[in-house]
């Protein structure tokens, strides 16, 4: 094993204020500040910095960074600092106020005018909209009519947007035409806390930054892709929220189709903002969109019902709270999307992600051609093992590769083996959640771990038949698993019915 490499040097990010909309909600105090504090701790944060929380409860300054202080000591990954925590607590403003409320901008122009003053940051403001989406349209159509988000005298101003961005191709085109209308698309960041992940950044560099990969990166060479997103936890207390918003919408449009655009994209020509997210988006654009009823036969969508898991009797789907006993929001999707290009033309893309599953996994599986067997018919060798890359990114996050090799001995025996590569065997990396990056790339100004408003829309329009079809179909289709399973069995069908299997999630 080689000795571990730390991570790189970069140096701290602009001056600038962060203003969080939704301060007082569990993002802020679970996700930001957790990772203003692990960057501070990095020294990535600049000296001059300041929080101000925007939130509609009332309370006093001194209450708000208590409460972001106890939030920090809750969920931090790792021992807090007192020193580092309170140097990044030391400027912290808050305005109470609604949203779409013209007052609370004012408020917010005074408490801006005074801490950029105090702390010098320049003019540059980050506004992090970590609220229910219902508010993205009318903070921004307020931060872009009080310009507040204007750009003047070299300060820069951006807008960091949380998921999910629309429930559906009208409404993620309606969100970016308004928000277009008060700001500049380089001002706006859509976030996909996925591409905070390393494993999913280190994608890209597996492809492009290694001779062997690419040119086997294709039709000729691939059987198929199997990307997983599995999830041992149940919904829990989000039954309002996900019933509304079932396993497609809160998945695969964004998480899954990150990894599916990296892992189908052109090598861009650079790698820098534009070029990564063009060829992103012109991969997702190349899905071929089924017409109408042909949709349902490319998917399956499954709810999970009670079963005992371990030691825990896990109750249905529909038994969770604020979820109708009725309901038909899946838990579970899978989908056969196929990238019709020249590249994918004939590759089948497997998708399926879900909730209560047996394990927590998340993976991208490349399945290359077999080989041709008849080399080994007169030997005792009755079939060759699969060869699979492995891009595991969690809990996992190693890359393996699947290759028959010989059993030692006089007899011709054949069996799969595994070589695998695991990032905590040869990398040092500072705690993280994955929102440092995303944070700090917005404070330098780089959007390439972001989505652009072209991503998001042939994101929406690769899955919008697959929505339109449930709807037309009502309860009728809705498949159903045990929890604690590998999924429903219609989902192994989908495969089967190519002569495919999953991969075990265990
Ligand atoms: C969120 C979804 O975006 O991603 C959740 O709303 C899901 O339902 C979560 O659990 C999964 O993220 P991760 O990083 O745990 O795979």
């Amino acid at each position: 094993m080689t000795a571990k490499r730390s991570t790189t040097t970069a140096t701290p990010a602009d001056p600038c204020c962060f203003v969080i909309f939704g301060a007082s909600g569990d993002l802020a105090h679970r996700l930001l500040v957790p990772a203003l504090y692990n960057l501070a701790a990095q020294g990535l944060l600049p000296e001059a910095f300041a929080i101000v929380g925007v939130a509609r409860a009332e309370k006093s300054e001194e209450a708000f960074r208590s409460e972001l202080e106890s939030g920090l000591r809750q969920f931090a990954i790792g021992k807090v600092d007192d020193e580092i925590a309170s140097r990044l607590l030391s400027c912290v403003a808050y305005v109470p106020g609604a949203a779409d409320d013209p007052a609370t901008y004012r408020k917010l122009v005074q408490a801006l005018t005074r801490v950029e003053r105090a702390r010098d940051t320049r003019g540059n403001r980050l506004f992090y909209l970590a609220t229910p989406p219902s508010a993205f349209a009318p903070i921004g159509r307020c931060l872009g009519q009080t310009g507040l988000a204007r750009e003047e005298n070299g300060a820069w101003r951006r807008l960091i947007i949380e998921k999910p961005f629309g429930v559906d191709l009208a409404s993620a085109l309606a969100l970016n035409r308004e928000l277009l209308e008060v700001l500049h698309e380089r001002q706006i960041y859509r976030i996909d806390h996925y591409l905070g992940k390393e494993t999913v950044q280190n994608i890209m560099v597996l492809r492009f930054a290694n001779g062997l990969f690419e040119p086997i990166w294709n039709r000729h060479h691939i059987d198929h892709v199997q990307i997983t997103v599995a999830e041992s936890l149940t919904v829990g207390s989000r039954g309002r929220f996900y019933d509304a918003t079932g396993a497609l919408r809160d998945m695969v449009p964004n998480h899954l189709f990150q990894l599916l655009s990296l892992v189908a994209m052109e090598p861009p020509s650079r790698f820098e903002a534009h070029a990564v997210r063009s060829e992103k988006a012109h991969a997702l654009d190349a899905i071929h969109v089924p017409p109408g009823a042909a949709a349902l036969q490319d998917c399956v969508r499954a709810q999970y019902v009670a079963a005992r898991v371990g030691d825990n009797e896990v109750e249905d789907y529909r038994g969770t709270r604020d979820v109708p006993p009725d309901s038909t929001t899946e838990t579970y999707v899978a989908l056969k999307l196929m990238i019709d290009n020249w590249r994918w033309a004939g590759v089948p893309f497997y998708l399926r992600t879900g909730k209560a599953l047996k394990a927590r996994r998340t993976e991208v599986a490349i399945e290359f051609k077999r080989a041709p067997f008849a080399m080994f018919r007169d030997t005792p060798v009755d079939r060759l093992a699969r060869n699979f890359l492995v891009m595991s990114i969690q809990p996992d996050e190693c890359i393996g590769l699947q290759f028959n090799a010989k059993v030692p001995g006089p007899a011709v025996a054949i069996s799969g083996v595994n070589m695998t590569f695991n990032y905590q065997d040869y990398f040092d990396a500072a705690p993280s959640s994955g929102y440092e990056t995303l944070i700090y790339d917005c404070m330098i100004g780089d959007a390439i771990l972001f989505q652009r408003a072209d991503g998001i829309e042939a994101g929406w329009r690769a899955v919008q038949p697959f929505l339109d079809a449930w709807r037309n179909a009502g309860p009728r289709g809705l498949a159903f698993y045990k929890a604690g399973s590998e999924g429903p069995a219609e989902a192994d069908d989908l495969l089967a019915r190519d002569g495919r299997r999953w991969r075990s999630i265990a």
